[in-house]
């Protein structure tokens, strides 16, 4: 029997909702494709600065470091908002990717037959999108130094940040993602603003210098205003994209809407070696946080590629999307993704017809 320590963080908001419907559908799943989970729940985010006084004590990331994946919920909300910036729960959360070492960001965006209708976009505009944005996640202007707060000539306050990427940063997020695009449909859209940035102008110089060593991928380059604009007005021009962590952020956002929700939207994160960490692209939702109306699919999927990029368990990775599938098309749906036809539930009945189908799609033995 394989086995595996997963270490759960939970988080903030909507984050222990979600994250306690994964947990189950990761147990059936397991007990059905003989593996043996142990999970290790530990506090992270907001919960951890009130329980600890840190937004990722010392314990939560060595247990993190000594598992063989993590599985992250959501972190953040109003209560913490106006902290110092080393006790923001976001804080925690860069942390925790920094002290993983999870440099690639893979935020898969597909848009399914069955919610092209929750999509804001016309039918023959998201019908079909399915596309990945590799995202570059320890490294640009969310870690670039000099930072801070300061006065300038006039004694005017003053915040400031850096985009700063290294040539060895930018060569291995695109070596994954060549690869990603190897494996998909062979098409790499590399996003910088290299019209004005520095930093962006070394990426594309980095990027199209490594694309010799993959002439199976077609390499081309956008600026991220355009992209932005490209994604809503045709983005089945899309297959893999890559770029750096901010414009990564803000186009995963914008993305996920092709599909419906943002509740939809899982993510893998990987390094070098060491566990990964997977966790929907959603926030903690506050807005909706405590009402079971969150939309645990998110989640649901990032334990999927948990299974797929983290363990290496296809198996029960196809298993658990198929579960997703099939109880889409039993017409299941949270709010954020409800058109008329299909029935509302929420967060906990979401999953209770996730694990049904989990069974039901077991082949018998
Ligand atoms: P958000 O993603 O939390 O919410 C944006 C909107 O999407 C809200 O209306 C929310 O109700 C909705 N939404 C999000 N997830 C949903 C789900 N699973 N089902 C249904 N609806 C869902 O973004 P925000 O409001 O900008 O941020 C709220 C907090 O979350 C902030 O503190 C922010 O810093 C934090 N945040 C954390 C993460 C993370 O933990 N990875 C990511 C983004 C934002
Ligand atoms: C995300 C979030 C985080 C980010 C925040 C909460 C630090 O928006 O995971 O997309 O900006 O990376
Ligand atoms: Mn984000």
């Amino acid at each position: 029997e394989r086995s595996y320590t997963l270490t759960l963080l939970p988080g903030d908001g909507i984050g222990p909702e979600v994250v306690a419907v994964a947990k189950d559908v990761l147990s059936l799943t397991a007990s059905l494709e003989g593996i043996k989970f142990h999970f290790k729940e530990m506090p992270m985010g907001g919960s951890a600065l009130d329980a600890a006084g840190v937004p990722l004590p010392d314990e939560t990331l060595d247990t993190a470091k000594g598992s063989d994946a993590v599985l992250l919920g959501a972190i953040g909300g109003y209560k913490w908002d106006k902290n110092e910036k080393h006790l923001k729960p976001e804080t925690g959360l860069l942390q925790l990717r920094a002290g993983l070492g999870v440099y690639a960001n893979l935020r898969p965006a597909v848009v399914l037959p069955q919610l092209v209708h929750a999509s804001t976009l016309k039918k023959e505009v998201a019908e079909g999108v399915d596309l990945m944005v590799v995202r570059e996640l320890t490294g640009g202007i969310y870690f670039g130094k000099p930072r801070g707060f300061g006065t300038n000539d006039n004694n005017e306050d003053i915040g400031f940040n850096t985009e700063l990427y290294s040539a060895s940063e930018i060569d291995r997020i695109a070596h994954v993602a060549f690869e990603v695009a190897r494996k998909r449909n062979g098409k790499l859209c590399s996003v910088d603003k290299a019209n004005v940035l520095e930093a962006s102008m070394l990426w594309r110089k980095r990027v199209t210098m490594l694309a010799s060593e993959y002439p199976d991928v077609e390499l081309s380059h956008m600026y991220v205003d355009n992209a932005a604009m490209q994604l809503i007005r045709d983005p089945k021009q899309f297959d893999t994209i890559v770029t750096n962590n901010i414009f990564g952020d803000i186009l995963s956002d914008e993305a996920s809407m092709l599909t419906g929700s943002i509740g939809m939207l899982p993510s893998a994160s990987i390094g070098e070696s060491g566990p990964g960490l997977f966790e929907p692209i959603h926030g903690s939702a506050p807005d909706i946080a405590g009402q079971d109306k969150a939309n645990p699919l998110a989640t649901v999927l990032s334990a999927a590629m948990l299974l797929k990029y983290g363990l290496g368990e296809e198996s029960a990775a196809q298993r658990i999307e198929a579960a997703v599938i099939e109880t889409l098309n039993r017409g299941f749906r949270t709010g954020d993704i409800f058109s008329s036809g299909t029935t509302l539930v929420g967060c906990k009945r979401m999953g209770e017809e996730v694990l049904k189908c989990v069974d039901s799609l077991t082949p018998a033995s």
